[in-house]
């Protein structure tokens, strides 16, 4: 198998050469969540296909683009669309472009999703500082060989998301009067969206809402070191006594009349930071 570490360069590499100046910020954007692109100020894009190595994104509502440029006064780099291990991609790839930031120079890590809420407080539409997550992935992107460039073997987790990010955050809902909910984020395979019983067990076992991604790219990232910020738009409620049925299309449609509050949220921290 080819030496990972050699993919990783030859990637940052070419996106170097092609966009020149880089940035010590990034975004992963989630399922609906694209238009915080609209409020970059955008200096350069790469579609996933032209760089080498990268996968392509396949699901609905990712379009597959690196976006330079700069937001809330900061110049960051933006990913378009993210890869999901239910697409069929190896835990390698899916991790695979936070490694390159981390290559690139990125430092701090902003990551966003759609996701199913659990929590009793919890109403359609909220957005949620993810403190804590699960990992119910059937495997853990550090499987396999250790590259001690990269990381430890054994990276602790006791800070997956930083404290002093999610206090910035509060900062700004407090003061931009923004209902902002705290909340562990169980991450699962899918495709599936989950039974009432699995919606119940995920509550149970500390959970306030469920997505089918976020966990690999936050476990890589704090494996490399980096700052990680995450957030969940709650696009669906589920549990014993919740009858609605969850689609693709509902997630989307919730996501895209959500996202002004988290792209606000995010905004607004990477001002301050
Ligand atoms: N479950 C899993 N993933 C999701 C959900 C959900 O209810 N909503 C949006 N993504």
């Amino acid at each position: 198998m080819e030496n990972m570490l050699e993919k990783i360069r030859r990637t940052a590499e070419y996106i170097r050469g092609a966009v020149g100046e880089m940035p010590g910020i990034g975004i992963i954007l989630g399922t609906g969540l694209g238009d915080l692109v609209n409020h970059i100020e955008i200096s350069a894009q790469i579609e996933y296909r032209s760089i080498p190595d990268f996968p392509v994104s396949t699901v609905e509502g990712h379009s597959g683009k690196l976006i330079f440029g700069r937001l809330g006064g900061k110049y960051i780099m933006a990913m378009q669309g993210r890869f999901h291990f239910y697409e069929g991609y190896d835990m390698k790839q899916v991790t695979f472009p936070v490694r390159v930031m981390k290559e690139l120079g990125v430092k701090t890590l902003f990551v966003s999703n759609a996701a199913g809420g659990m929590n009793k407080e919890f109403a359609v539409g909220d957005v949620m500082v993810i403190t804590d997550h699960i990992n119910l992935f059937p495997e853990n992107p550090l499987r396999g060989r250790n590259y001690d460039e990269l990381g430890p073997r054994f990276p602790a987790m006791t800070e997956p998301y930083s404290a002093r990010l999610i206090e910035l955050a509060d900062k700004v809902a407090a003061e931009e009067g923004i209902r902002l909910m705290h909340g562990v984020y169980v991450g699962t395979q899918g495709p599936t969206f989950e039974t009432p019983a699995e919606y119940e067990y995920f509550r149970i076992i500390g959970g306030d809402a469920v997505g089918m991604s976020t966990v690999p790219e936050v476990i890589v990232a704090n494996h490399a070191g980096m700052e990680v910020f995450g957030v969940s738009v709650i696009t669906d409620l589920g549990g014993k006594d919740i009858k609605e049925v969850p689609s693709h299309e509902e997630v989307q449609k919730a996501a895209v009349k959500a996202q002004p509050v988290m792209t606000r949220v995010i905004t607004e921290v990477i001002s301050r930071l």
